[in-house]
């Protein structure tokens, strides 16, 4: 049968962002819930059972590796996926303008197959799309915030005014674990609670 949003019996979770921005981290730092030193590239994909998440539902968590994973393989997951965590590492801009000149142009593309191409994913990045656009929930997630003394949420902001996908958005560190439950939380709610409007058109103006 068909399940809307909020009645999804379980919920899958990808992370994706740049090299050495902390995704295989997290993972392990929420299943350990200390801060493993050492990490492999990528992650085991794990569930966690449904009596110990806040939502009550199954949750699978996918990390992703570039080193191990081709972008075919990626685009499978991206499409497999209920909701997408983009990581960045706050003390590294880099990490933070590859979020709005590769990753969500890529996420949007890799959902709309037919507006994948060199021109589109730019024109629709611009809004100047006309077809009606599937919107996968996207978790933007600012990772190692024990080293910097500032906020990156002011950028962060002004991203998530251009792309109503996004549905939250946390800084957090898999060092010290502050905000690593509440990061999945987030991905969770985001599924199972969305707010904004993900498969429709933006209003127009
Ligand atoms: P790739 O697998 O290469 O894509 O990287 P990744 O995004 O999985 O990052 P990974 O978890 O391998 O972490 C990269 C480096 O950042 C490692 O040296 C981690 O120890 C470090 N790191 C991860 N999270 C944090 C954090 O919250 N704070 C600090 N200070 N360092 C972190
Ligand atoms: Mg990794």
């Amino acid at each position: 049968g068909q399940y809307t949003a909020s009645q999804r019996k379980n919920v899958r979770i990808l992370l994706v962002g740049d090299a050495r921005v902390g995704k295989t981290s997290l993972i392990l730092s929420l299943v350990s819930e200390e801060y493993p030193e050492e990490v492999p590239p990528r992650a085991e994909e794990i569930t966690i059972p449904a009596n110990v998440t806040p939502e009550q539902v199954p949750t699978s968590i996918v990390d992703f590796s570039a080193l191990e994973q081709s972008e075919d393989a990626l685009a499978a997951e991206i499409n497999k996926a209920h909701v997408v965590c983009i990581v960045y590492a706050v003390d590294d801009d880099d990490t933070l303008d590859r979020i709005t000149s590769h990753w969500l142009p890529l996420i949007r593309a890799k959902c709309n197959p037919s507006l994948d191409g060199e021109g589109d994913a730019e024109a629709e990045a611009e809004g100047d799309v006309q077809r009606e656009p599937i919107r996968k929930p996207i978790v933007l997630v600012g990772n190692k915030i024990d080293l910097i003394e500032y906020s990156t949420m002011d950028s962060v902001l002004a991203i998530m005014e251009d792309y109503p996908e996004i549905e939250s958005c946390v800084e957090c560190s898999a060092k010290t674990l502050h905000n690593i439950s509440e990061m999945f939380y987030y991905a969770q709610k985001a599924v199972l609670h969305p707010t904004s409007p993900l498969y429709m058109m933006e209003e127009q103006e």
